[in-house]
């Protein structure tokens, strides 16, 4: 279903909020457009109700930040608290839904299991991706018990695949759609700008999962979401692993020293660059390359799709000038769509809302189940293109 349908709500009472990690994610920061408290803000129906972080001061500092604010008054009954399992104990003010963005290594698995234990407590949970480190048949059991006891309970999971709301997503959709025929093939590319990216657990995969598991997940889930799914016993992959010495490829001159990345196991460093190739299991082959390669801010991120009599190139989705270059039918002309006012954070947001309000999942375009196959295939890509 459209998030954008119009029903009917089971409530309409103001929802309480948590969320658990005072990061980026949640609170915002220079990397990237990301950044949740904003969006619920401007969403409204909410009130904030706890931050939940080992950090207290980082955590403090930021509640400081909004009380400060235009939107102070959606924070008055806000607390820091240093463990989720706080939140448990709250009474009446017990969070309805809990934001959970977080280091992947700190959730996502039975040693880990803060979105089962909400679960359990009747929380409903959005769960930023990867949804764990750990080896998929480790997490799967996990993920049916997690979404065995969502359904029985009627709670909302849903799965921060932000890009399964994009605008330009829905037109490629669409088009493909329309088009009718079977896609050749699914290029994808990802290259982040590493320069700024000043989070350690990013540069030790065992915390991170590593670049394909953390970062281009979000293409593997757009090549599920706008191909099916991939037979993964034919996949296979290349990396080229960090180095300490400047004359080889591996090597990155501009690692933030606040990383200090010389005290990461030399084998749980993250590949600079990462390339795979597969086949859907309907014949489409799919490749993709993640390069750890830019400076400065701006990330770099292109899907190119070529069928017979169309090519869709989409260009930039984490940015207003995202664009969608369409070439169909027997034509030399391509036709250019813009999207400068998408925001699919907003709008991943608002499905979730939503969903808690009527009890309605199918608004919800990324569910638990669903991102276990996303990371199943980054997990594949991971161990067919490392060592790690
Ligand atoms: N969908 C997107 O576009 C997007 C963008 C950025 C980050 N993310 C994801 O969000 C997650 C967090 O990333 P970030 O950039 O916000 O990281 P961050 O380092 O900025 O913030 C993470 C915070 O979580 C806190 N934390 C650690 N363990 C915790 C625990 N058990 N309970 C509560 N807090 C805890 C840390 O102290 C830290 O303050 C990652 O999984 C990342 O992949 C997604």
């Amino acid at each position: 279903m459209d998030s954008d349908a119009v029903k009917k709500p089971k409530t309409d009472r103001t929802l309480k909020i948590s969320f658990i990690g005072s990061g980026a994610v949640n609170f915002g920061g220079a990397e990237g457009p990301w950044d949740h408290s904003k969006r619920l803000e401007q969403l409204g129906g909410v009130e904030f109700v706890a931050i939940v972080d080992p950090l207290v001061e980082k955590a403090r500092d930021v509640l400081e930040k909004k009380m400060a604010g235009a939107y102070a008054h959606l924070y008055t009954n806000c607390k820091v608290l240093t463990d989720y399992r706080e939140l448990l104990s709250m009474g009446d003010n017990k969070p309805d839904a809990a934001f959970i963005g977080i280091p992947p290594f700190c959730h996502g698995s039975y040693n880990n299991d803060i979105e089962l234990q909400l679960v359990k407590a009747g929380v409903h949970v959005f769960v930023e991706k990867p949804i764990s480190v750990q080896p998929p048949e480790e997490v799967q059991p996990y993920v049916e018990e997690l979404s065995r006891i969502a359904k029985e309970q009627g709670l909302i999971v849903s799965v921060a695949y932000m890009f399964r709301y994009h605008d330009a997503i829905n037109k490629m959709k669409e088009i493909i759609t329309e088009h009718g025929r079977p896609l050749m093939t699914i290029k994808v590319s990802y290259n982040c700008a590493y320069a700024e990216l000043d989070h350690s657990f990013w540069w030790d995969v065992k915390k991170s999962g590593g670049p394909i598991v953390e970062q281009a997940t979000h293409l593997c889930d757009l090549v599920r979401y706008l191909g099916g799914e991939v037979d993964t016993s034919q996949l296979t992959g290349l990396a080229i692993p960090a180095s300490d010495e400047p004359s080889e490829v591996g090597y990155l001159s501009t690692v933030p020293a606040v990383v200090n990345e010389q005290k990461v196991p030399v084998n749980d460093r993250i590949p600079r660059l990462t390339t795979a190739q597969w086949k859907f299991t309907n014949g489409t082959v799919g490749t993709l390359t993640h390069g750890v390669t830019l400076l400065c801010q701006r990330y770099e991120a292109n899907i190119d799709i070529w069928a017979d009599g169309l090519r869709i190139a989409l260009e930039e989705p984490y940015y207003p000038e995202c664009r969608l270059r369409v070439r169909r039918g027997y034509t030399d002309e391509e036709q250019v769509y813009r999207f400068p006012n998408a925001d699919p954070y907003y709008k991943e947001d608002e499905a979730f809302l939503t969903a808690v309000r009527t009890g309605d999942s199918s608004f919800i375009k990324s569910s638990y189940e669903d991102a276990y196959k996303t990371y199943s295939l980054t997990w594949a890509v991971r161990q067919a293109s490392t060592t790690h």
